[in-house]
């Protein structure tokens, strides 16, 4: 077999021109342009990456962004004033305070302390909380999760009666993951560093969401033959020449780098029926469902 690639840029695209529409709709109509606050606390090159391209999606789709940089010794006080201030201010709808946060703050403290019809993230616990319960629902879904439920679908996966695995349990992805999932009455197993014998669990998967962080873990025996793989692990390998030698940028004159998931592409898209690439799957659905909270939060906050 060789599965059907779930093209995520593509649907991340359309999710992001419907949003266009919508705010453009809503400023014609008088409303309020959707506005962002991101927070970036140090300098981390990966996090300063994402809240870039974070602020250019907004500007494309025609929302407001403001940025606050903040120093990585900035305390726990300053930290918590800044966000009671974009709480407070009107022009901001949602508000993304970029993970990790340096060792010293408490991130509970920030997260719980968004206004929640402002936490376009979902990580707040009264959100997470919601998420968990049956019959309640949380005012925004986290982003990442949120854009791999929409993948299956969009793809035509049957989650309701599906047994889907779940690699990894952070806060951020696994976790919310394996809680949509049972929201959408999927039997769901969460996979992490004790569990014994994944392959046998991974084996028994319907669906599987990867999210541990281990370059290309998951190996094509390890699926059951027409599973959907929604991958999303992002990890540099060096890229090689035939003869195996690293290829060398000219212009960096450094090794360089290729991205991958955390399933072991090549061997799974022989045994899967779907399956999303890396890059180019989950990746740019983060941002595409993070732009719809946005909208979202304006819409609620127009009540
Ligand atoms: N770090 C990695 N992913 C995310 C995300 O979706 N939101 C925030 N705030 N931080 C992250």
């Amino acid at each position: 077999m060789t599965a059907q690639l779930i093209d995520g840029t593509a649907i991340a695209q359309k999710v992001r021109d419907e949003v266009k529409e919508k705010v453009a709709k809503r400023i014609a109509e008088g409303k309020s342009q959707p506005g962002l606050a991101t927070v970036l606390v140090g300098d981390r090159i990966d996090s300063a990456t994402y809240v870039n391209m974070k602020q250019k999606a907004c500007a494309e789709l025609g929302m407001a962004s403001f940025h606050h940089p903040v120093p990585a010794d900035v305390t726990q006080e300053d930290l918590e004033k800044l966000v009671r201030e974009l709480n407070d201010d009107p022009k901001v709808n949602g508000i993304l305070v970029q993970l990790p946060l340096p060792d010293h703050l408490d991130e509970e403290r920030i997260l719980r302390l968004i206004n929640l019809e402002k936490d376009v993230d979902g990580f707040s616990p009264i959100n997470l909380g919601r998420l968990a319960q049956k019959g309640r629902e949380p005012l925004f879904v986290p982003c990442t999760p949120y854009g791999c439920i929409y993948l299956l679908k969009e793809a035509g996966v049957k989650i309701a009666g599906a047994n889907a695995v779940v690699l990894g349990r952070s806060n951020i992805v696994g976790m919310p993951a394996a809680l949509l999932l049972i929201k959408e009455n999927a039997t769901v197993t969460v996979v992490h560093s004790k569990t014994k014998d994944i392959p046998a669990v991974l084996r028994e998967a319907d669906i599987v969401i990867a999210a541990i962080g281990r370059t290309q873990m998951v190996r094509g025996d390890w699926l059951k033959p027409g599973v959907a793989v929604i991958d999303v692990g992002i990890n540099g390998i060096p890229m090689l020449n035939e003869d195996g030698t690293p290829v060398i940028s000219k212009k960096t004159g450094k090794p360089r780098q290729k991205l991958v998931g955390d399933v072991n592409f090549d061997e799974a898209k022989e045994v899967a029926s779907f399956i999303t690439p890396v890059p180019g799957g989950v990746g740019p659905m983060t941002i595409a469902m993070l732009m719809a909270n946005t909208l979202r939060a304006a819409e609620i906050q127009d009540k």
